[in-house]
């Protein structure tokens, strides 16, 4: 048998947090983020995420029953490791749970999980996401230390914080890429899927796409800006082209 296995299609999932944004700037209904959810559906996108922030800045509570019922795209729900965002996720059984660090006083989601650090508190309600069938993922810097914590975890996912990338030009970009690619195979080899996201941009995704191992991104900012010139739809397909590009 063949030893050099077909390039996995790598896949896309769109996190609508900031058509949320944009409605709550008004206090209305418009744009509607389960409107954003369809359009993703329409043009292959292939998941949602959403974060419920404890400040509810942008995704709503109602907002999670609506997505799961308008469209069929499984739902990455991102969520602090707190009782109540736990009972949240229990009540709407998302495809997958993606533990995240939240600081309220932060403009986006700035560091990984420390889940080495913070076993503890994260372990039993990891426990309870799996027990109710919920795939749980774990948002992590791009470190052995954490890939080891999130296996002690049972995680069946670690999504590798790509911002230190993004935001890196040159030699550190090299390094950052190399990194990743590093722990993505590093998650593999011991039985977890590695998923990445954060600060993914046209200019930047290919090399992270071209990583063999990783079977997902999620990408939000970028394309919610983009879907302003050119519309969403276009702008997941320029994505999901350029990501298919990357892997070949
Ligand atoms: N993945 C996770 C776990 C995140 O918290 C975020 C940001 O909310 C993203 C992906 C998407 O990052 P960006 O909006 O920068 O594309």
């Amino acid at each position: 048998m063949s030893s050099t296995l077909a390039p996995t299609r790598l896949r896309l999932g769109v996190n609508i947090d900031h058509v949320a944004t944009i409605r709550n700037a008004r206090g209305g209904d418009h744009p509607d983020p389960v409107r954003a959810a369809e359009i993703v559906a329409a043009v292959g996108g292939d998941g949602i995420t959403a974060h419920l922030r404890e400040d509810r800045r942008h995704i709503r509570d109602a907002d999670l029953a609506r997505i799961q019922a308008a469209t069929e795209l499984p739902l990455n729900l991102e969520m602090a490791a707190t009782e109540e965002m736990l009972a949240i996720a229990l009540r709407h059984k998302p495809h997958a749970a993606c533990i995240v660090p939240e600081k309220r006083e932060e403009r986006t989601t700035e560091g990984g999980l420390d889940a080495a650090g913070l076993h503890n508190q994260i372990a039993p309600i990891v426990g309870k996401l799996l027990d109710a069938g919920i795939r749980v993922s774990l948002f992590i810097e791009a470190k052995a230390e954490q890939i080891e914590a999130a296996l002690r975890l049972n995680a069946t996912i670690v999504e590798l914080h790509t911002g230190e990338y993004a935001h890196a030009t040159g030699e550190q970009r090299a390094a950052e890429l190399k990194r990743i690619a590093d722990m993505a195979a590093l998650a593999a080899k011991n039985g977890i899927e590695p998923h990445a996201g954060h600060g993914l941009t046209y200019e930047n995704v290919q090399p992270i796409a071209a990583i063999p191992q990783l079977a997902e991104l999620n990408i939000g900012h970028y394309l919610v800006g983009e879907a302003i010139f050119t519309g969403l739809g276009p702008a997941v397909s320029r994505m999901r082209q350029l990501m298919d590009e990357a892997r070949g």
